[in-house]
């Protein structure tokens, strides 16, 4: 169960152990009218231990989570799970919402409303974009395809991981357009420059380089997880599985040399490699992890083409500090020089028109598309991405904004 869900539910379980209103079988009929209570509720019955059977009866994109975790190996789904340390930034990123008011604006005709957004030149049904993840097999055996497929289905620009278990080539044919290829440097140049190279020859339209991912990392989470995982699994991961054991089952390390590859991350880089890259490649670059409008500075000074605001869903460092929170210093401080988009708790369609309002491009979505795949394949992805564009449909006709560019900062304000 999401984190803030969770809490809402225990508040309110807690809230009906201590009510006196609440005893023998008035809880059944719920409480009494003129009760005051201290947090939102779910009056009808909401059971994360009833799983949803199919796509189709999934109301929003937490109903796909538990079946995800029904079905994934309890490595994997940690894996996923997983933010670091305390998990302070995981929370904090769906906390952060709650901090922004909408300000709606009425009696405009929003009664058909165009999500299309242009990203870098190309046009898209949605501002709805998917997220890098990588070893998209570890949820379904169709990973990185199935996904591919469903954003085909609604138009959606995808991007694909340094470490996807499909070769970019067979991705692009799935997704019947061009992606964006999300590199992690590693601390090896000529397997940088290697796969950049097969990304640009595929058709990728960018590269989009992570720079957050420059430390170690506590996965709690994930190592708890993983102990209770009984499974065999020496036919994927092979024993002692060391990097160079990982990387045999990622498509992209196929054929390139890793030897002296002491991590496929990198502490080491600076903006001396963007350069580099620059003169590498005729792709977009865009940088993904920034947090700090003094980056955001300098990446446009730099002359990259766009950034994502990102703290990698909270996998990377445990700041405390949300994305939606990041998002306004850096729009501010950029002045429109370049794209910004955003990600990490990204769920609702009201969480998309925030970041939109305040200035970003595009959003993009990491772990809902992970369960809808994990828990039904390429049908779960579609549905995924499909309740987001309804939510974002509807959260664009409650704020009485037609189009994208209707989306401004007058409607968004910290609460
Ligand atoms: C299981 C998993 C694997 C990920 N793998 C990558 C990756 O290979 N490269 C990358 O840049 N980001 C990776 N990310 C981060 C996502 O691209 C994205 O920043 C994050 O998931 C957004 O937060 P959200 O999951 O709350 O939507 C991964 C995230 C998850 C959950």
């Amino acid at each position: 169960m999401p984190a803030t869900q969770a809490m809402y539910r225990r508040r309110f379980l807690q809230f009906l152990a201590a009510s006196p209103l609440f005893a023998g079988s008035a809880l059944a009929e719920g409480p009494l009218p003129g009760t005051r209570l201290s947090d939102p509720l779910m009056w009808a019955p909401f059971r994360a231990e009833a799983l949803i059977k199919s796509p189709k009866e999934a109301i929003n994109v937490f109903d796909f989570e538990p079946v995800c975790r029904a079905n994934v190996p309890p490595a994997h789904f940690g894996y996923m799970a997983s933010g670091i340390d305390d998990e302070v930034t995981l929370r904090a990123n769906r906390e952060g919402f709650a901090k922004f008011q909408l300000r709606p604006r009425r009696l405009v005709d929003v009664s058909k409303v165009d999500m299309s957004t242009e990203i870098l030149g190309v046009k898209y049904d949605s501002p709805i974009v998917i997220a890098p993840v990588g070893g998209q097999q570890s949820f379904h055996e169709e990973g990185e395809v199935a996904v591919a497929r469903a954003a085909r289905q609604g138009n959606h620009l995808q991007i694909l991981s340094t470490v996807t278990n499909i070769g970019v080539e067979e991705v692009i044919a799935a997704r019947g357009a061009p992606l964006w290829y999300q590199l992690y440097a590693s601390n090896k140049w000529d397997v940088a420059k290697a796969m950049v190279m097969r990304a640009e020859k595929a058709g990728c339209l960018a590269v989009a380089v992570t720079v957050d991912r420059s430390g170690g990392r506590n996965q709690e989470t994930l190592f708890r997880l993983r102990s209770t995982d009984t499974r065999e699994c020496s036919g994927c991961h092979e024993r002692g599985s060391g990097l160079a054991a990982t990387l045999t089952r990622r498509a992209m390390y196929q054929g390139i040399d890793v030897s002296g590859l002491t991590n496929t991350q990198s502490s080491a880089m600076t903006w001396d490699f963007l350069k580099r890259l620059r003169d590498t490649t005729k792709m977009k670059i865009v940088l993904k992890g920034i947090l700090a409008h003094e980056d955001a500075v300098l990446a446009a000074d730099a002359g990259m083409d766009a950034i994502i605001v990102s703290n990698h869903g909270g996998r990377s460092e445990d700041s405390g500090r949300s994305t939606i929170d990041a998002l306004p210093e850096i729009v501010e401080a950029v002045r429109g020089r370049m794209p910004i988009l955003v990600d990490s708790g990204f769920r609702r369609g009201s969480d998309i028109v925030k970041a939109l309002a305040m200035g970003a491009s595009a959003v993009c979505v990491g772990r809902p598309y992970i369960w809808g795949l994990g828990a039904f394949g390429q049908a779960g992805v579609e549905r995924v991405l499909e309740l987001m564009r309804i939510e974002l449909y509807g959260a664009m006709q409650q704020v009485g904004a037609p189009s994208i560019k209707h989306l401004v900062p007058a409607m968004v304000r910290r609460a």
